[in-house]
Order: C-alpha cells, then structure tokens, then sequence
C-alpha cells in the first residue's frame, strides 16, 4: 500500500481517536489497512469493546448499524452509504411482526444480516459462527422463528435437530456458488479440503467438507494439515486465508461469488469517510433499546469452534 496513504490514515485516526474495522470480505488493501479484520461476531465484539471515539466500519449497512446498536456513545461511519445487504432487505418488520402472530409461543432468533427493526422485533441475534450454540441455549419446549437466512437456518435446524420456522431469504453471493463448481475445482485439486459458509444451498452444503463461518475458515485454515483448500464463499476471505497461511493454497470454488456491496469501499473513501466524518449510521432510540437486548445475547454465547 502506499506510504503516503498509511501515513494519511494514521494521522487522521489519531486526530479523531477513530478505529478502523473491516470485514473478511473487503478489497485486500481495505483489510490490511484495518485496525481489526474479522468475521460479523469479532468484529461485533470488537465494536463493542472498543474506547475509540469514532469506528470507521469497512463493510455493509447492518454491520455499522449493529455497531451503533452496541456502542451508541461513538460515531460509526460506514465510508459508502449505499453498501446495503440484500439478504437483510428481504424481511422488514412488518413482516416479521405477522410471522410472530402466526406462532405466538415462539421465540425469535434473527440473523445479524438484517435490519436494526428487525433485530428490535426479535429474541435473540447470532452469526454463523454461534448460530447453533444460541439456536441451542434456548429452551427445548419453545418453537422457534429463524429470519432472514433460510441456508443458515436449514443448517441451524439439522444441527440442532429443531424444527426451525424458517423464512425464505438467502444471500445473492453465495447462491452463484454451486455444486458444479465444487466438483469441477475437487476435479483440479482432489487432494483440497472444501471449506464452504453455511450461507450457501443446501446441495453445496452437503458436498462440503466443513461448513464455517470465515472467522472459523480462518482457524480452521491454521490448524489443519491439509496443504489445499477449496474456498466455497465470497472470495475476499481468501486474502486473509493466504496471508495467515502462506505454506497452504487456497482456491475459491468460483470467482463469481463477490459481494458488490461489500467492495464498494475502497481506501479513498476510507479517507474521505474519516476527513469529513461520513456517513455518520445511528439507529433512532426506540429501535436501539429494543435491538441491543438481542445483540447483547449474541456476543455474550461463544462458539464452539
Ligand atoms: P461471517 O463473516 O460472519 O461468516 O459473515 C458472512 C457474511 O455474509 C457477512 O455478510
Ligand atoms: Fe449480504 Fe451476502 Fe453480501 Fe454478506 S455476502 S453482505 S450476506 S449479500
């Protein structure tokens, strides 16, 4: 990266006691740059956590707002204001209120992947990599309602072994992904493990050999033998996997799983964000109070792995 850029950067972090968070899917130089990289539950915590004034969040709208759920006293910039999620646009409130009226005995457990409205009108919260462990914490006699994910809560449900009430979203990255694709990289790498997130179809799931969310591919990555593995989700996370293990090989079982969203934030509107302070993401009070208690469950239940 440019010196001059880091340089750049630093002086203004300083200036605004600002920290930088970015997600596993980021451009390579966007991470790097990052005081923190890591999956929606790290950097959830590291949100939370942290005595910075300003965060600067390099990934998508309901990251930066969960952000500003969690610590409401600080200024969250999300430095392109239209990197939205359109798996967390498929329910919106109203329609979770309905879902709520057809099982009224039921808990509801809602994807970090969804909107602050949504998260206030829900239980709990959770990532892919403590979905099982809070699908698992609640009571066994109560049903439960799973939203937005409909491949997460699948793979929630066969897990678990509960019948999850599932809605029918899914994330348009990893949908791209299919079972071709695997079989075709396995055909070039047979001797790779294939690592694939949960938010992928169920046909994929099932000829995978593990199914993590990033932060775990990247543990997972460290502390295995193999020497080769098929990347089966967005194909930002191959950045982290390949610095962090520079003795294995990594191969994204396709190119097309990119997030558009997710690379709209570039180092100049990094600097722009902390220059002039945008786009400052607040979630009025009403909704925070209410979405806080479902995210103060989420990042107190660890996993597993
Ligand atoms: P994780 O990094 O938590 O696995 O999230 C995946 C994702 O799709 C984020 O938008
Ligand atoms: Fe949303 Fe999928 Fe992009 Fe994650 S990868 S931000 S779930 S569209």
């Amino acid at each position: 990266m440019r010196k001059d850029l880091v340089d750049k950067i630093a002086g203004l972090k300083q200036q605004h006691n600002a920290v930088i968070l970015a997600h596993n899917y980021q451009h390579g130089e966007v991470q790097d740059l990052a005081d923190f990289a890591g999956d929606s539950l790290g950097l959830s915590i590291k949100a939370a956590e942290t005595d910075a004034d300003v965060i600067v969040f390099c990934g998508v709208q309901f990251m930066a707002e969960t952000a500003a759920i969690l610590s409401s006293e600080k200024t969250v910039l999300l430095p392109e204001k239209s990197a939205g999620c359109p798996m967390a646009d498929m329910i919106d409130a109203g329609q979770l209120r309905q879902l709520k009226q057809q099982h009224p005995d039921a808990l509801v457990v809602c994807y970090v992947n969804s909107t602050a409205e949504v998260k206030a009108e829900s239980d709990y919260c959770c990532t892919s990599a403590n979905a099982v462990e809070v699908v698992n914490s609640l009571p066994e006699d109560k049903s439960v309602i799973f939203v937005p994910d409909r491949n997460l809560g699948q793979f929630v449900a066969e897990r678990t072994g509960r019948d999850l009430v599932l809605w029918p979203g899914y994330c348009t990255t990893h949908v791209v992904i299919t079972v071709d694709d695997i079989e075709n990289a396995r055909a070039k790498h047979p001797d790779a493990t294939v690592i694939a997130h949960p938010e992928c179809t169920k046909p994929v799931r099932d000829v995978s050999d593990e199914l993590l969310s990033t932060g775990q591919m990247l543990k997972f990555a460290a502390n295995s033998t193999a020497k080769q593995f098929i990347v089966a989700t967005e194909t930002g996370i191959i950045h982290a996997l390949k610095k962090q293990n520079p003795q294995a090989e990594f191969f994204p079982a396709t190119t097309r799983a990119i997030c558009p969203n997710m690379k709209k934030i570039t180092l100049d509107k990094v600097i722009a964000s902390l220059e002039d302070m945008q786009y400052r993401v607040t979630v009025p009070d009403q909704i925070r109070v209410k979405a806080k208690k479902a995210l103060d469950r989420m990042v107190e239940v660890l996993p597993v792995k």
